[in-house]
């Protein structure tokens, strides 16, 4: 029997901020179950991993923590392993066949039964509970969120938008949209906390309240309501929908001193008949013209993408569009991959797959024009004075260095003689790299 003494929890999350913030939600829950969360997963006695199945590569991670943990629990077979999240989603109990050793797996409408199933453990050998409607949560519930300056919160779930080469849809499921006074009481809540800054989250953050009968429920009105909110220093929101962004939203984003100017549009390829393939639901132009016209409104705006290499059919020419429209757009940021296929997805069953080979030389090359735009686009903080907050500290040579990001999400380091965590400093630029920022405290 456990008791309540030893009750160490480990939890290792792959994949996105939804991930990222649905694992703090699940250590809240565990910790009003006495569960104490630890960094060291030998010391824990609940194993559990939150699964992303965007790419292959991220699937295949998962399964080798887990051949890691079936190793440690042969040695101690009182360990209970658990998985959680998109994998977990899609594949239900076939974990069980490629993980013998995993005890529990719960899909991503499920974690609100956690706490009950956990305590099923107790007397069944391995249970599985994955439903494709979300389980709602039966009373009031805790999120455990990670110290620090910078809090998560979702605001809309799932997507409808069946990309043809994405999992999304199929592991998180329909949209569905917060309300608006659960968000309000969470965000109170986080300011309660000393969190300085909210992120909202959402696979399609700006298609947030599409899917209400009230007009009244969308994103600009939510900024607006969360701006409200007296300690809470600042705002973003991620990730948008390119046909999503509203002019509303624009104008509401200049207009709230609190909400940063950073936009992560995903634009994925440069090519239209790729874009129209990817069934995305704009064209190029259309897209040039949303960050002209964010731009327009806020010049020094950070604009940050994705982007996916070797979608089935792209020839040379289309591929060189997509760079193309890093040279024409200059990028903040781009995460960036090879098309990877997903079972299930249209994508995955067309006969015109490109090569690994070819998929792998286009991203090297995908790359190398994202550094030159990242790189132009630092440098234009060059002998300028920034808006930091600061996010982290640490001691070096008896000197405080301290790191923080700009309205624009750049990451800047900078000396202080003070701690100033979590306050709004200003800073000269002076130095510019691919990866950061450096200046002086003004
Ligand atoms: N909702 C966001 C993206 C969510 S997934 C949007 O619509 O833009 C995060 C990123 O993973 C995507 O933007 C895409 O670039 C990448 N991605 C998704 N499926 C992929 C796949 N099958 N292969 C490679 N990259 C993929
Ligand atoms: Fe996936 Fe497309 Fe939805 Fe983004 S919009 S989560 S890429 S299906
Ligand atoms: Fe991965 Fe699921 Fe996020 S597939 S990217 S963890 S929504």
């Amino acid at each position: 029997m456990t008791t309540k003494m030893n009750k160490k929890l480990y939890i290792e999350t792959l994949g996105c901020q939804m991930n990222k913030s649905d694992s703090e939600l699940i250590a809240g829950l565990l910790q009003d179950e006495g569960y104490q969360l630890t960094e060291d997963p030998r010391q824990a006695n609940l194993l559990i991993i939150n699964t992303c199945s965007i790419r292959a590569t991220a699937e295949d991670k998962a399964y080798s923590y887990l051949g890691v943990w079936g190793k440690m629990k042969r040695a101690n077979p009182d360990i209970k392993i658990v998985m959680c999240g998109c994998v977990a989603q899609q594949a239900k109990d076939d974990v069980f066949k490629r993980a013998p050793y995993v005890d529990l797996v719960f899909g991503t409408h499920n974690i609100h039964q956690l706490p009950e199933l956990i305590k099923s453990l107790d007397n069944e050998d391995r249970l599985c509970a994955v439903t494709t409607t979300p389980v709602e949560p039966s009373s009031d519930y805790t999120v455990k969120r990670q110290d620090g300056i910078s809090a998560w919160l979702p605001i809309i779930e799932g997507c409808d938008y069946f990309c043809t080469y994405c999992i999304v849809p199929y592991t998180r499921g329909r949209q569905r949209s917060r309300k608006p006074e659960d968000i309000l009481r969470e965000a109170e809540d986080i300011a309660k906390h000393g969190f300085k800054e909210i992120i909202l989250l959402g696979q399609t953050v700006d298609s947030y309240g599409n899917d209400c009968d009230d007009p009244d429920i969308n994103l600009a009105n939510l900024l607006k309501e969360i701006h409200k909110i007296d300690d809470i220093l600042r705002i973003r929101f991620v990730t948008s929908y390119p046909a999503d962004i509203t002019d509303n939203l624009i104008e509401t984003v200049k207009n709230l001193s609190k909400v940063c100017e950073y936009f992560h549009i995903p634009v994925q390829a440069g090519n239209n008949a790729v874009l129209k393939r990817m069934k995305r639901r704009y064209t190029r132009e259309e897209y040039i013209e949303l960050v002209n016209k964010i731009r327009k409104s806020m010049p020094n705006v950070s604009i940050t993408s994705d982007f996916i290499t070797g979608f089935p059919g792209e020839t040379e020419e289309q591929f060189e569009d997509t760079l193309g429209i890093i040279d024409e757009i200059v990028f903040d940021h781009c995460n960036t991959a090879a098309y990877s296929p997903r079972k299930r997805t249209p994508a995955a069953t067309w006969d015109d797959q490109i090569s690994q080979e070819v998929k792998k030389q286009r991203l090297n090359r995908l790359n190398d024009k994202v550094k030159e735009s990242v790189i132009k686009s630092n440098q234009r903080f060059l002998n300028t004075t920034t808006e930091v907050l600061v996010e982290n500290k640490k001691e070096e040579n008896n000197k405080i260095i301290l790191s923080g990001r700009t309205r624009e999400n750049k990451i800047v380091h900078f000396e202080s003689e003070q701690d100033l965590m979590g306050r709004l400093v200003n800073v000269q630029i002076n130095e510019a790299s691919i990866w950061c920022l450096k200046g002086d405290l003004t």
